[in-house]
């Protein structure tokens, strides 16, 4: 992407992001990126998701595009499908097969490529798993109780009560980057705290078992992208399960029916004005992000023409842009068999690192036998 403004800015000082830490992996993420254009060779990636359904814009621009871009800057990727973490939503592990092989399948369309990136499912790693023991006896129950995204997820859930697996999966997630001691993580400011988890058992685990001058694990860091604020052609946050988010598998007409149906406000003259305009703004941002254009100058081209041409442009452009990651992705969902060798080639790239790690994390125990 060449344009600059096409990205919200970094978020500026909030009482939320300091409290995360925000600014300061603002500013490490600025450093690192410009280490992995001279050194792409001494990074290893662990991005991931969980299978709930097919990816839809929001993801991209926000991660898949990233990623693609990372890999083809020549880093090593994992890409982790996180079943288990699903398991907890019985909507979605009603239909699990199903949502893991359409993300393999969005990730394919978007330009993963298996040769080069390793996407695989965490519960078919038993190695990956194992390391979740002596991890949870490296935190504490009141640290895993104050991990604000857990909370939150909590909050928000609609289970009566909250499942086990539900309170340690951070601690999980520290299995999924540890396992193949991934250095880089690209993620949204939510998954901060669970990062800055894994961190401190990292730490944890070397001064325990570890020789001095020879940890086991890495401390990985964050990566963090100015994703861009895409809402939902509703105007909140977009997601499936809101019926507002253009999936990257929806046909051109079923696109062209949610951007006829969004949210836009009176004013017939078109601007650029996330603040004051969101919904206008966020329409006019997704059009730039397709075509590669600044989004004031989408937005002056349109002028007074109002939300009828907004929307065409919007349509066109998403359209065009996604045409050929449809064609490639209707292609490839003719060859399930493909699509479930993807998977099981990634598992077994996965099992084989997760393995050798266990060997060492038991070595570092001492407990071979
Ligand atoms: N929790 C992440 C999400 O909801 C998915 C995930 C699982 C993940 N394990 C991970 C992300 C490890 C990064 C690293 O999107």
């Amino acid at each position: 992407m060449t344009t600059s403004l096409a990205t919200t800015p970094p978020a500026g000082p909030s009482a939320v992001s300091d409290e995360l830490g925000v600014p300061a992996a603002q500013r490490r993420s600025a450093a690192l990126e410009k280490l992995i254009r001279e050194h792409p060779e001494r990074f290893r990636v662990l991005t991931g998701d969980r299978p709930t359904g097919r990816l839809h814009l929001g993801h991209y621009f926000g991660t898949l595009h990233n990623r693609v871009r990372l890999q083809d800057l020549g880093v090593e990727m994992m890409v982790l499908i996180a079943d288990y973490q699903v398991l907890t939503d019985r909507d979605v592990a009603d239909r699990l097969t199903g949502h893991v092989e359409d993300l393999v399948l969005d990730y394919l369309a978007v330009g993963v490529d298996p040769e080069r990136s390793t996407v695989f499912a965490h519960s078919a790693i038993p190695a990956l798993n194992q390391l979740l023991l002596p991890f949870l006896s490296l935190i504490s129950v009141a640290e895993l109780g104050r991990n604000p995204t857990v909370k939150d997820e909590i909050a928000h859930s609609r289970q009566s009560a909250v499942s086990g697996l539900m309170f340690t999966y951070p601690a999980h997630q520290a299995a999924d980057i540890l396992f193949c001691k991934a250095n880089l993580v690209p993620v949204g400011q939510d998954q901060l705290p669970h990062l800055e988890l894994t961190r401190t058992i990292a730490r944890r685990f070397n001064n325990r078992y570890g020789d001095v001058g020879n940890p086991v694990f890495p401390e990985p860091e964050a990566l963090l992208s100015a994703a861009p604020l895409l809402l939902g052609t509703d105007g909140t946050k977009m997601s499936k399960s809101r019926g507002n988010a253009i999936a990257l598998a929806a046909t051109a007409d079923e696109t062209a029916r949610l951007i006829r149906g969004a949210k836009t406000d009176p004013d017939p003259h078109i601007t650029y004005d996330p603040a004051t305009r969101p919904e206008v703004s966020s329409l006019v941002l997704l059009a730039a992000l397709c075509l590669d254009r600044d989004p004031h100058q989408v937005a002056g081209d349109i002028g007074g023409r109002g939300a009828g041409a907004l929307k065409a442009t919007v349509t066109e452009a998403v359209n065009g842009y996604l045409a050929p990651i449809r064609a490639r992705r209707s292609q490839l969902a003719q060859d399930r068999g493909y699509i479930r060798r993807v998977l099981h080639d990634g598992n077994e790239r996965a099992t084989a690192i997760a393995e050798t790690t266990l060997m060492e994390v038991r070595a570092a125990m001492k407990a071979l036998y």
